[in-house]
């Protein structure tokens, strides 16, 4: 495949009618972070536009870049964050105890299991687990512990897994907003579930998106972003159904979705209960995406004009946290070496390292016990900012400032803790 093509259809509904949400420019991909040798290289930069189908709403990106461009050395290791490793703790207890728990010798399969820090938490359990997992670094990681294949998932490689054993649950968060051939995906999902199977997986909700202005969670990576209105219909086509729906706190909201063979489950009310919440909010009307389009706009030269004024206040402004959503907010809204000096990131891997397309260095958060007034930290990783306040209590008493960039810039300090 070309590194780079641009899709004429629907991902669900294999129409071709669209509208242009978003315009967020040409940006490298997101994870890609550089080394200082690599920044001498000119960087690989695709379009980055948010499309909606005026069928069945389905919103998307149609600038399809290769995945293994993408994925095969992913930097995003789930073990790094505490509020993820607890997330998981509690996911894996549930799943347990609603499903696995009833069933004779059961048998997980989770897609895309990244460092393995979900499935480590069935191994208390008499759960066999197996991991799909396409990135070599991370497969490599997990397999110490458990089961892994380390491949991009395919109807292919599930019907290789079927004829030993299906699966009496398959789980897979955050990961099908990153599949470009969704049809072969549900066929493998059909190929490899038991009759009575459940498949489960996490997504962030559009609705958030499009409510909160999380605008920096589009990227290359992530291709679609779903509401239950257009997942229903998508399952329906293929003798699937969604039969209960939980909202997660995680990555600042995102939807856990039951899946099962049509009729072997009961329909929860949650799941008309979000597809009405998402009517109400008038997603299948095309002028909701006009207007969350022009209050992006807006936000881009509010925060712009809040930095420089602090900068012309004589303030050293620093990222907080380098995660993917944080290069296409720095990308989009131009904020490169000469705003911010430097990033801190809790991820080893990512410090010493450069921010793709705005250059600039990510360091280790120790280095933030040095300072006090005169710093103002913008918030990048603004999922955890409630974590992070509380964590950084010792920087804002000793009078930092933090900048938290969505939904609206906020300054926070220690006069100052509305956000
Ligand atoms: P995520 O939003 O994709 O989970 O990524 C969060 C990134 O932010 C990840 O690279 C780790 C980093 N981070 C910090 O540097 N400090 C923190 O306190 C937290 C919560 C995250
Ligand atoms: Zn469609």
């Amino acid at each position: 495949m070309a590194i780079y093509k641009f899709r004429k259809k629907c991902r669900l509904c294999s129409s071709t009618k669209f509208n242009l949400v978003l315009d967020l420019g040409k940006q490298p991909p997101s994870n890609a972070f550089l080394t200082k040798n690599q920044l001498k290289k000119v960087e690989k930069k695709f379009p980055l536009r948010l499309y909606i189908c005026k069928k069945c709403f389905h919103l998307q990106l149609r600038d399809v870049v290769d995945k293994k461009y993408l994925f095969s050395h992913y930097l995003y290791l789930s073990g790094a964050n505490k509020p993820i490793i607890e997330h998981f703790e509690k996911y894996a207890n549930s799943v347990y105890k609603k499903i696995l728990k009833q069933k004779i010798n059961p048998y997980l399969i989770e897609i895309g299991s990244n460092d393995g820090t979900l499935l480590e938490k069935f191994l208390k359990f008499d759960v066999d687990v197996l991991g799909i997992e396409p990135a070599k670094n991370l497969a490599k990681i997990s397999s110490k512990k458990i089961k892994v294949e380390n491949k991009f998932f395919s109807k292919k490689l599930a019907k290789k897994i079927a004829e030993k054993r299906k699966a009496d649950v398959i789980i897979a968060n955050n990961v099908l907003g990153h599949i470009d051939d969704l049809d072969d995906f549900i066929n493998g999902i059909l190929k490899l579930l038991k009759n009575d199977g459940v498949f489960i997986f996490e997504v962030p909700h559009a609705l958030d998106l499009l409510k909160k202005l999380e605008f920096d969670t589009i990227y290359h990576e992530h291709i679609s972003y779903f509401t239950v209105f257009s997942l229903m219909k998508w399952f329906k086509n293929n003798n699937l159904e969604i039969f209960n729906i939980e909202k997660q706190k995680v990555h600042g909201g995102t939807l856990r979705i039951y899946v099962a063979k049509k009729n072997t489950h009961e329909i929860r009310k949650s799941v008309n209960n979000f597809k009405n919440q998402e009517i109400k909010f008038g997603i299948n009307k095309l002028k909701t995406y006009e207007s969350f389009s022009n209050k992006i706009n807006k936000l881009k030269i509010s925060l712009i004009k809040k930095i420089i004024k602090l900068k012309n206040e004589q303030n050293k402004i620093f990222g907080y946290g380098a995660p993917a959503k944080g290069n296409v907010l720095l990308n989009y809204c131009q904020i490169n070496n000469k705003m911010l000096d430097f990033i801190t990131d809790t991820t080893s891997i990512k410090q010493g390292k450069y921010t793709p397309g705005t250059h600039i260095i990510v360091k280790s958060p120790k280095i933030i016990s040095k300072f006090s007034k005169q710093y103002v930290g913008l918030i990048l990783a603004w999922n955890y900012k409630h974590d992070i306040l509380q964590k950084e209590k010792k920087f804002l008493d000793d009078g930092g400032k933090f900048l938290i960039p969505v939904p609206r810039p906020v300054l926070v300090s220690t006069n100052n803790k509305k956000y």
